[in-house]
């Protein structure tokens, strides 16, 4: 018998955008993977919908071809069969409100809470929300999840956040950042508040500085269009990388619902030091990337790419130097750094420690190198605490070396399989638990910070600096941590 929180609740699950990527590469196979671990309810089903008219079996063989290319060829008949029967399609012109009347037999066969996905552009979020409202298919249990990105920037995430607002409450709003709902980045909660020994030794009195990397080998793959006009700033720092920040530089929360540690969040973002006209080039460098090879495959540069505007100055990479202008963070920076056709595909974070004050094994390390936590997110999600020991040996009195505690997450645990964010994350919003989805305050405020930079980038009207695919980056971003006599952690 599973405990109450994870006995999963009945819903009508509506998927807005069944046939596109994200509901073809992430969702489908997130509810597989929770149908098969019984955390979907018996009565739980799913309307997909789409533009197109697909007959039962089109369809069908959509869910299948999706699994077997996302999930893999190994997929449990029973499951599948299951997961099958749960669903139905409808297409739908999802800017027609008079069109929507037509769903309302599929509710009313089985009346109970209906979850909403929104696996569309935000373009269209208010003709949604409009539809569902002229057929009465809003109601007081109703929840949605939005995708990001909402809006590009402060005041178009505004415009969403108000319509949307306009139909349902902020208690209904479930905003996705997958990054959320990864083992690792969860993880990081449970290090910094279930160990005392990271919990009173996280401030700027123990801890030198931080560092972020979210890297990625792949490019633009077929999204040229939608990903030049968002760059790497929009894409990937205002979500996901200033949420791990916020994870790992806020305040105990009371507790784990979600108005205690959003609010932590919140603060953190409130407290980011604002970039400036006059700190900008210290402090910030965004990249693009050329052409260069890819484990030695050749691949094109940013404007080879299929669909490529030659002149764009999107970023395609940045390297930040974020601070946190509050009591505990005082003087210990964050430093970021994200980008497409980087070497490897590696997210990790590094918290690098003070140095001893003073060092007798001079023998040995005339400097005496600082511990170092490790946190990979992934791949091989796992922790690592760089620590001195001594070398064995009666001769080797004051011989150390530098060692790793390493603690892998697959050996550990001995998980075959790591959970799929959006699994975890469509099954805490079915279980009403906003804990783990951005609050609106917080997707407006990360906002504020970043339309800043982008603002800057816009009115000095510069080229970003050039780094060739393969590689970690512009040597500007070396320059922008080599500043402060520090190295990027490789
Ligand atoms: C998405 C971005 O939010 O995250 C993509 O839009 C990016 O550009 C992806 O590739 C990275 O996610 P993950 O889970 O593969 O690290």
């Amino acid at each position: 018998m599973k405990p109450e929180h994870l006995q999963p609740c009945a819903c009508n699950g509506v998927i807005f955008g069944i046939t596109g990527d994200l509901a073809r590469r992430k969702l489908l196979g997130a509810l597989y993977h929770l149908d098969k671990d019984q955390l979907l309810h018996a009565d739980t089903r799913f309307l997909g919908l789409a533009h197109g008219a697909l007959s039962l079996d089109d369809f069908r063989n959509l869910i299948l071809n999706s699994l077997v290319q996302f999930v893999g060829g190994n997929l449990d008949q029973t499951v599948l069969r299951r997961l099958m029967q749960r669903f139905s399609y409808r297409s739908l012109e999802f800017a027609d409100a008079q069109a929507y009347a037509a769903l309302c037999d599929w509710f009313t066969e089985k009346p109970q809470p209906t979850l909403f996905y929104f696996a569309t552009s935000a373009a269209v979020f208010g003709s949604i929300c409009a539809g569902l409202a002229a057929a009465q298919l809003i109601a007081a249990d109703s929840q949605v999840i939005m995708e990001k990105p909402i809006g590009d920037n402060l005041r178009s995430s505004q415009g969403v956040n108000d319509t949307v607002g306009s139909y349902f409450s902020e208690r209904q709003i479930y905003r996705i950042d997958h990054y959320l709902g990864k083992e690792t980045v969860l993880n990081l909660l449970v290090l910094r508040f279930a160990n005392a020994l990271f919990t009173s030794n996280w401030d700027y009195t123990c801890i030198d500085h931080v560092q972020i990397t979210v890297a990625e080998s792949v490019g633009i793959e077929d999204r040229w269009a939608f990903y030049d006009k968002a760059g790497q700033m929009r894409d990937m720092v205002q979500n996901h990388l200033l949420q791990i920040l916020c994870l790992l530089a806020m305040e105990p929360p009371a507790d784990l619902d979600a108005e205690s540690i959003r609010s932590e969040k919140l603060k953190v973002l409130k407290a980011l030091r604002p970039i400036t006209r006059e700190n900008l080039a210290r402090n910030v460098v965004r990249g693009q990337y050329t052409e260069g090879f890819i484990k030695g495959k050749p691949v094109p540069g940013y404007h080879d790419e299929a669909g490529a505007n030659r002149g764009s100055a999107t970023e395609t990479f940045v390297a930040i130097k974020a601070e946190i202008d509050n009591w505990r963070w005082s003087g210990v920076p964050f430093y970021l750094r994200t980008g497409k056709r980087l070497a490897v595909k590696h997210s990790e974070i590094n918290i690098h420690f003070k140095a001893q004050p003073h060092n007798i094994f001079h023998d040995s390390y005339p400097v005496l190198p600082a511990n170092k936590l490790t946190i990979r997110l992934q791949p091989d999600e796992g922790i690592e605490l760089q620590m001195m020991n001594k070398v064995p040996g009666i001769t080797e009195i004051g011989r150390i070396a530098k060692n790793r505690l390493d603690l892998s997450f697959s050996e550990s645990f001995n998980t075959a399989r790591i959970v799929d964010a959006y699994e975890r994350l469509l099954f805490e919003a079915m279980q009403r638990n906003q804990s783990w989805f951005v609050s609106r305050d917080e997707v407006e405020q990360a906002w504020r910070w970043v339309d800043r930079i982008l603002e800057l980038w816009q009115e000095n009207g510069e080229k970003p600096d050039t780094y060739p695919a393969g590689s970690w980056g512009p040597i500007s971003s070396i320059a922008l941590i080599a500043r402060d006599e520090r190295e990027w952690d490789g």
